[in-house]
């Protein structure tokens, strides 16, 4: 049978549309993962000219080779990205060996907060999925500049440095990745809560396979993931892990998987901290951040989240949200 082509635009399922702005490293990884597992069209927005469009229609390209019918657009502007699902924001400057991610606050507060306003009004109904850092506060103020509901807005922070952790404590115990679950919580930045004892391979707590001494050094090579990366890339910080944690949330989300996942989310009173957005296990589904999972914390855990939290708080304050 021939299908005609008002046949074939008719039986045209519409597919979830997933807009990332910022076509730099980490945005256009993100677009290349989220095509390669068809979560959806994809819009990819760049304030210079060319480079969206050029990697949109590049990735496309690929799609014959990979078997993927996504649809790719590239854009200087907002109208393309209109009704958008999932709106993943990673506009703005990276890290340059010897800067912190705090170094970035005011000029990527600045592109942050521009960006969410070109957003909300075309997309109404979409999730947030912040990026760009200082994390913790992008993700404040992209909530506060939004107006909407905190569980809406999200930060991706938790699910990359988990992977993180998961990826050393695998390479110590030379056994496969996906035997291994970790959680770190809190700020992404130096005061990160990576946990151990929730820390696990085949269910087999890390603090039982391990010597402390060997965790303690894993924790630490942990904080320091990513100005590792910095260190060895020179001109720009990690983007695959970062672009695979991202689409992990997206898939999530999209497929309403319910999945618990670490990241930044709105805290009111849990984990004793309220109005602010910390690194924390939360249930993520079609509606966003669907649940806060609230774990117990030993006395020690506690104190080290506490202080993350203060720091992301200090950030915040600089910001005056
Ligand atoms: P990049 O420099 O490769 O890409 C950033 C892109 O943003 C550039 O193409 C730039 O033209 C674009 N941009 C700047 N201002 C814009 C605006 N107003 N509107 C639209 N686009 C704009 O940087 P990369 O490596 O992609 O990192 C992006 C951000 O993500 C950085 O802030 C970085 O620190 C952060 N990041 C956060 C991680 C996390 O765990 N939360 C992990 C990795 C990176
Ligand atoms: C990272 O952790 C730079 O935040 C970025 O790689």
């Amino acid at each position: 049978m021939q299908l005609g082509r008002a046949e074939i635009l008719s039986t045209k399922q519409p597919r979830p549309k997933i807009t990332v702005v910022g076509a730099g490293n980490v945005g256009a990884s993100v677009a290349q993962y989220a095509v390669e597992k068809e979560l959806g069209d994809v819009v990819l927005v760049d304030v210079i000219e060319g480079v969206p469009q050029g990697k949109a229609l590049d990735l496309a390209q690929a799609g014959p080779i990979h078997g993927y019918d996504s649809r790719l657009i590239g854009s200087n502007g907002y109208d393309e990205s209109a009704n958008s699902d999932i709106v993943v924001i990673t506009a703005g400057l990276a890290r340059k060996p010897g800067m912190t991610r705090d170094d970035l606050l005011f000029k990527n507060a600045e592109i942050v907060g521009s960006v969410v306003d070109q957003v909300v009004g075309r997309s109404k109904q979409a999730i947030l999925i912040l990026v760009t850092n200082p994390l913790d506060a992008m993700v404040q103020l992209a909530w506060k500049r939004s107006g909407w509901a905190p569980e809406r807005v999200i930060g991706m922070a938790g699910v990359l440095d988990s992977s993180r952790f998961r990826t050393f404590i695998a390479r110590e115990l030379n056994v496969s990745v996906e035997n291994v679950t970790a959680f770190v919580l809190g700020g992404h930045g130096d005061t990160m809560v990576p946990l151990p004892r929730y820390s696990t391979v085949a269910g087999i707590p890390i603090t039982e396979l391990l010597p402390k001494a060997t965790i303690d050094a894993l924790v630490q090579r942990t904080a320091n993931g990513g100005a590792e990366i910095v260190g060895l890339l020179k001109t720009g910080s990690a983007y695959y892990a970062p672009a695979a944690s991202t689409v992990e949330m997206v898939e999530a989300i999209l497929k309403d998987k319910k999945k618990i996942l670490p990241c930044a989310a709105y805290l009111n009173g849990q984990y004793g901290v309220r109005g602010l957005y910390v690194g924390v296990p939360v249930k993520l589904g079609r509606a966003g951040v669907e649940q806060v999972i609230e774990i117990t914390l030993a006395p020690d855990e506690q104190a080290a989240f506490d202080k993350s939290a203060a720091a992301v708080r200090e950030l915040v304050d600089k910001l005056k949200l």
